[in-house]
């Protein structure tokens, strides 16, 4: 189907954490194949597998050391051609994750560069240092895991990585980096991959002179920075686009590029460009109609100006799980920079209060017109696992802010399937592996298999509405609102009607229309607090 991704429902495969088929504690492609039927049965259109290439693992598989092949605790080359067939014999598409700004320092690029093989520092972006001994990085810049953006080598020289020190940045003036992305494009496409998603795509041109950026603001991620966002990036992607254009059927990018406004994000998605970005303010908003109706408006006016489809990003492997961001008071703002987890271990969470607005904002999410995004296990309702013990603490972020920030495992907690006490059939049930990461004894309740016949479940709310979405809100219908203010949400698209009551007191329904489907319990004509419904014009 042309254009499926303009209204696409794609869910996001965190290969790690999503099912284990060889025993290790670690989810794979086999797992992964093993499972489909499971995801078919929810009705999705695609998939979005994050990075399954040979790698080093210091941030869970964004660190790439070899670009054309599969981690061997992932599987093979071979299985990962069985899971696209497979996949595409279920009619679900295959997105995987291309990460263009950095590689491993395990990459033999790197290896090549700290040899000082002829060339090969040019592929990444080495300065001497500041001051008479040059003991002073480059310059200001800060990782987004925190701590300096450089790390020193023993010939004192200096190397950028605005991630990890394990994943230099590329240095993308050089034409040698753009042939060879371009050729890894081709090498998955003709695997028949169906997309890229691309890692930091707005990072990979900085400022040629690499200047000061001065003091990092709270909001650092969305305000200007001479590492993000430079206008030389587009022509990375109009090439990009061309290599795309040379497959059939169709295939496509979507872009996490994290910018300033939705307006330099439409930027991305000119013609000849990408196809399709993540608008991240969907996420970042509180719990609240003022800022959620703000966001919504921005996203699809800002989308429409390009011919974009608008996006919903509910959450992902970076983002804290929505029934906890949910389940504690909401911030004032609009849209928050971050969601800041540090900020809210003094308050305990109200996981009941979470899920029941989780489930309101799964049936927001999919009503919308656009492409929406499923992380793995908000369809399960699972919070974030905010007891981890610090040994067991796998993201770089946590060492690198000095231990004060925990990260994003907390999201990134293997999936429970079936059973009733950890692995939670994870893992096959001989292997007696741990998971990863381990599961809290409370995802008893949680597991597919407990919630796949309950109708009152996390489950069978999504596969409800992911099925019931395109009859009721068919693609090419606009949003209208319905003219409410206060805490409610509702609009209609074509002949059918969504409304959020994110308010504490219950609001009445209007008459002459039937409800669908409902996130809680609705009582007669009356919306209840935290809660959603779908509905369409009686008779149904
Ligand atoms: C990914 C992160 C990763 C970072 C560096 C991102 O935006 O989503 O998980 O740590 O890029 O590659």
């Amino acid at each position: 189907m042309e254009n499926w991704w303009k209204s696409a429902v794609v869910y996001q495969v965190y290969i790690r954490s999503f099912a284990d088929g060889n025993g290790d504690g670690i989810g794979d492609l086999p797992g992964l194949r093993e499972k489909l039927p499971y995801l078919s049965s929810l009705g999705i259109d695609a998939i979005w597998i994050t990075p399954w290439y040979t790698s080093p693992m210091v941030d869970a598989g964004y660190d790439v050391a070899d670009f054309r092949d599969i981690d061997p605790s992932y599987g093979t080359l071979h299985d990962a051609e069985a899971l696209i067939r497979d996949a595409h014999a279920l009619g679900i598409k295959v997105i995987i994750d291309i990460v263009p700004n950095h590689t491993s320092s395990e990459h033999r690029w790197f290896h090549a560069a700290l040899r000082d093989e002829a060339n090969a520092k040019q592929r990444y972006i080495f300065r001497d240092g500041q001051g008479t001994d040059g003991s002073s990085p480059p310059n200001d810049w800060t990782s987004a895991f925190g701590g300096p953006a450089w790390t020193r080598l023993p010939n004192g020289e200096w190397y950028l990585h605005m991630f990890a020190p394990e994943q230099p940045d590329l240095n993308w003036e050089n034409p040698e980096v753009r042939a060879e992305f371009e050729d890894i494009l081709a090498f998955w496409f003709a695997r028949g991959i169906d997309g890229f998603r691309i890692d930091v795509a707005h990072g990979l041109v900085k400022h040629p002179e690499l200047p000061d950026a001065g003091p990092r603001p709270e909001d650092w991620r969305t305000q200007p920075h001479p590492a993000r966002d430079q206008d030389g990036v587009h022509d990375i992607y109009r090439t990009w686009r061309k290599v795309a254009e040379t497959f059939t059927p169709e295939r496509i990018f979507v872009a996490e590029a994290v910018v300033p406004t939705n307006e330099r994000l439409a930027r991305y998605l000119r013609p000849d460009e990408l196809h399709t970005a993540f608008q991240f303010d969907f996420t970042r908003a509180p719990w609240r109609a003022n800022s959620l109706r703000d966001v919504i408006d921005d996203a699809v006016s800002q989308a429409a100006t390009v011919g974009a489809p608008a996006t919903w990003v509910l959450s992902s492997h970076d983002i804290p799980r929505p029934v906890t961001r949910y389940a504690r008071s909401q911030p004032e703002f609009d849209v928050q920079p971050e969601w800041d987890r540090a900020r809210w271990s003094a308050e305990e969470p109200d996981l009941e209060l979470g899920k029941r607005r989780a489930r309101a904002a799964a049936l927001l999410q999919l009503a919308l017109p656009g492409t929406a995004y499923i992380y793995q296990g908000d369809e399960l309702g699972l919070d974030e696992v905010e007891s981890l013990p610090p040994e067991v603490r796998n993201d770089p972020t946590w060492a690198q802010s000095g231990y004060t920030d925990v990260g994003r495992d907390g999201c990134r907690v293997p999936l429970p399937w079936s059973g009733t006490s950890p692995p939670f059939g994870f893992s096959p049930e001989a292997s007696h592996a741990d998971p990863w990461l381990p599961q809290p004894e409370h995802w008893e309740s949680r597991t597919v298999l407990d919630q796949q016949n309950d109708n009152a479940s996390f489950v069978w709310l999504y596969r409800s509405a992911i099925h019931l979405r395109t009859a009721l809100f068919p693609a090419e219908t606009e949003l209208e609102w319905l003219g409410f203010a206060g805490q409610v949400l509702a609009f209609q698209r074509g002949d059918s009607q969504c409304w959020v009551n994110l308010g504490d007191e219950p609001v009445d329904l209007p008459a002459g229309w039937d409800v669908v489907l409902e996130s809680s319990r609705t009582h007669g004509d009356s919306l209840p607090s935290d809660t959603a419904v779908w509905m369409t014009r009686s008779p149904f």
